[in-house]
């Protein structure tokens, strides 16, 4: 997977994208929704927010930043800014997740929707995600990790050579991740269909991992 493989797929597929995966996708947004505690003024930034299905589920009093690599994902959040009068969505601007321009502890919470088995580098992605949000803040993946089910685990990891094509990673494993990055994982649901997807929401613990 690179950058400019990503960038073309999500070309390909910003027209279609909301048809094909806005229904199946939603109930794991809505999970990341219910399972914050957002405060009035709180800042939250949604790191690969592509055409911004998540957008009008965050509260009005909360401010919402987006990135996303794709300038045809970003047209079509920009579109449900503008029609569903999101004045709390403050940016959405093209950004690659792995290296933003945000200022340390600059957000409350930082969400990742489908996100970090599509970047290049996901280690990245979250070392990024934890950087620009504050100490103890909450961090949240959302995610289809490889099965533990044999038989669909080894279909996956057949299809990973396909990545670059499909614009996603069929076989990241949850565990490795979590090791890598060494998240707090304070919460985990299953969601969407048949559970297929986790929902991770994570403690920002920038300083304990920072000392390691
Ligand atoms: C599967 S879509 C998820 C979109 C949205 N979060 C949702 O819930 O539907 C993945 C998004 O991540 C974006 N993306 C991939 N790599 C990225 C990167 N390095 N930086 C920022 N966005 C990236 C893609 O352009 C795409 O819009």
């Amino acid at each position: 997977m690179d950058l400019s493989s990503v960038e073309k797929a999500y070309q390909r597929l910003a027209g279609v994208y909301d048809t094909v995966f806005g229904a199946i996708f939603h109930p794991g947004r809505k999970a990341v929704l219910d399972h914050l505690d957002l405060n009035p003024g709180e800042k939250v930034l949604e790191m690969g927010v592509g055409t911004g299905l998540s957008l009008p589920l965050y509260p009005r009093d909360v401010e919402v930043y987006g990135i996303d690599i794709s300038e045809p994902m970003l047209e079509k959040a920009r579109e449900k800014k503008v029609s569903e009068h999101l004045d709390n969505v403050k940016l959405l601007e093209v950004m690659d997740a792995e290296e933003t321009t945000f200022e340390d502890d600059s957000f409350d919470v930082v969400v990742a929707a489908y996100v970090v088995t599509v970047v290049p580098n996901p280690k990245r992605c979250v070392d990024e995600m934890r950087r620009v949000c504050k100490p103890d803040g909450e961090l949240v993946i959302v995610n289809h990790f490889q099965s533990e089910n044999p038989v669909m685990g080894r279909l996956e990891r057949a299809l990973a050579p396909l990545s670059s094509a499909l614009g996603w990673r069929p076989n990241m494993r949850q565990r490795e991740l979590v090791e890598e990055t060494d998240l707090d994982v304070v919460e985990q649901r299953r969601v969407n269909l048949f559970g297929y997807w986790t929902m991770l929401k994570c403690r920002n613990n920038k300083d304990a991992s920072a000392s390691k």
